[in-house]
């Protein structure tokens, strides 16, 4: 069988993370192997990253280049050995994550962004990209209304309204540059109804079955 690298995105608060769990189950229900993962993190090397990234202080530069080391450990560790076993794997956020939020968010060059992308994805075959992003659109303001009950916020989920209309817009910027790689799922609904919503992009992509 042939892996599959599917990555969940979106700004915070809009609820990517609850729907991974769901999809991973109904793969499994058609015997595909899963590898369910996270960036930055997914390895020892990587989430001491992530500890460093969203608590510690520093400038875009140096929290671009920590994203990207993580980026890279989790793929040659974890992401192209699944793939090659042929698992399908789930990554809650990718590079999309990295130009929405140090780019557009943080206002770093996405030039610089694209010639780390093509460096640290290079797997000798070419660049690797996900086969499908499940992006996770929700208004700012809605999303800054759910996190405003969540626990303590972290470097990112701390910054301002202003920051998430860019990150968003950062999310809208990728899709139009690869629209076909892209599923837009509108996370302004019931959780029934965006976990319905995720499932019917695999479903149209013929890698779920409709459901009974
Ligand atoms: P998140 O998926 O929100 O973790 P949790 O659900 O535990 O809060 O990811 C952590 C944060 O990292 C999130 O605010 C976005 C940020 N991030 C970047 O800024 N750049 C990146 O490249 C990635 C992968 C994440």
């Amino acid at each position: 069988m042939t892996g599959l690298f599917i990555t969940f995105e979106g700004i915070d608060g809009a609820g990517k993370s609850t729907h991974l769990g769901a999809l991973a189950h109904a793969f499994e229900a058609q015997g595909r192997r899963v590898t369910l993962t996270r960036e930055p993190g997914g390895t020892p090397l990587a989430e001491k990253l992530r500890a460093l990234v969203l608590n510690d202080a520093m400038d875009p530069l140096c929290e671009a280049l920590l994203m990207f080391a993580a980026r890279r450990d989790h793929l040659q560790q974890v992401i192209e050995p699944a793939l090659t076993r042929g698992d399908v794997v789930l990554c809650d956020r990718f590079t999309d994550a990295t130009f929405a939020y140090q780019g557009h968010g943080r206002g770093f060059d996405l030039a610089v962004l694209s010639t780390l992308e093509g460096w640290v994805q290079n797997t000798g075959q070419g660049v690797r990209q996900p086969d499908l992003t499940l992006w996770f659109d929700l208004p700012p303001t809605v999303a800054a209304a759910r996190l405003a009950h969540a626990r303590t916020p972290d470097r990112f989920e701390s910054q301002s309204a202003a920051f998430f209309e860019r990150v968003a817009a950062g999310y809208a910027a990728r899709q139009q540059a690869d629209p076909k790689r892209f599923a837009r799922i509108a996370a302004d609904q019931t959780p029934e109804q965006v976990a319905q919503s995720a499932r019917r992009a695999l479903v149209e992509r013929a890698w779920l079955p409709p459901e009974a």
